[in-house]
């Protein structure tokens, strides 16, 4: 049976640090407390405002933990240098607004084309892997296809808030990606109750959660809100192939 791995999102630890200005509480401590109630990976949006995480939290991320690094980022000139320094594991190409707050849709891939083809290849000559954020739309995964993307993440968002329809966008999606030879990822807006019809469709090899986990964390400590997720996850594969 094939595991679906969890990538913990830590930026809104970086959202209640800033809220104060100094250093408490540290991304760099809930990363490590992550890796050791068994996240795969720790993922981070370093965005263009730095409103919550900034350069020197992705650095020591990258320095310390031997788990994957995914570095969400805007398909930018400023971004690809830093993530070319910084060799991430894995980059995932996002769309970004200053005004927005949070990531509001997919990546226009198919409508931007040209322009995030030397970024993609960029990225891959650097030795990272890289993913493109999209809606579960077969335009969009034929395009990260054609741009030679070997991972797409499908962004749940619209089906976490209960849209009519989008599980169904989902499942479809995720069939084509095999068909198209790309890895499968998911996230937004995923929590508890939401994430294991996600991690059970057979194409899906990774989430990556965040503003769910840490908020749940302070009721229950990160370590036993990571542990339960990936009961959560691990059990819809079970159930599945059972
Ligand atoms: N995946 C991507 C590409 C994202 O931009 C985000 C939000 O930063 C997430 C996953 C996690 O979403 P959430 O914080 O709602 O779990």
């Amino acid at each position: 049976m094939s595991t679906v791995r969890l990538g913990v999102n830590i930026d809104h630890v970086a959202t209640l640090r800033n809220a104060r200005g100094g250093p408490h509480p540290d991304p760099l401590d809930a990363a490590r407390v992550a890796v050791a109630a068994g996240a795969d990976g720790i993922t981070m949006h370093l965005r263009e405002d730095r409103r919550h995480i900034r350069d020197g939290d992705v650095q020591l991320v990258r320095n310390e933990l031997a788990v994957p690094l995914n570095l969400e980022m805007a398909a930018t000139d400023e971004m690809v240098a830093i993530a070319r320094a910084l060799r991430p594991h894995a980059c995932c190409l996002v769309p970004e607004r200053r005004a927005e707050v949070t990531t509001e849709g997919g990546l226009d891939a198919a409508g931007q084309i040209e322009a995030l083809r030397p970024i993609v290849a960029a990225l891959g000559e650097a030795g990272i892997r890289v993913s493109l954020f999209i809606d579960p739309d077969p335009s969009q995964l034929r395009a990260a296809a054609a741009l030679g993307a070997p991972v797409v993440e499908l962004h749940t968002g619209a089906y976490a808030e209960g849209r009519q329809g989008e599980f169904e966008r989902l499942r479809e999606a995720a069939a084509l990606t095999a068909e198209l030879g790309l890895e499968c990822h998911a996230g937004h807006g995923l929590t508890y109750g939401n994430a294991a019809a996600i991690a059970a469709l057979p194409q899906v090899r990774e989430l990556n959660i965040g503003h769910f986990l840490i908020g749940q964390a302070l009721f229950d400590g990160l370590g036993a809100v990571v542990r339960r997720m990936k009961a959560i996850i691990a059990g819809s594969r079970e159930a599945r192939d059972a």
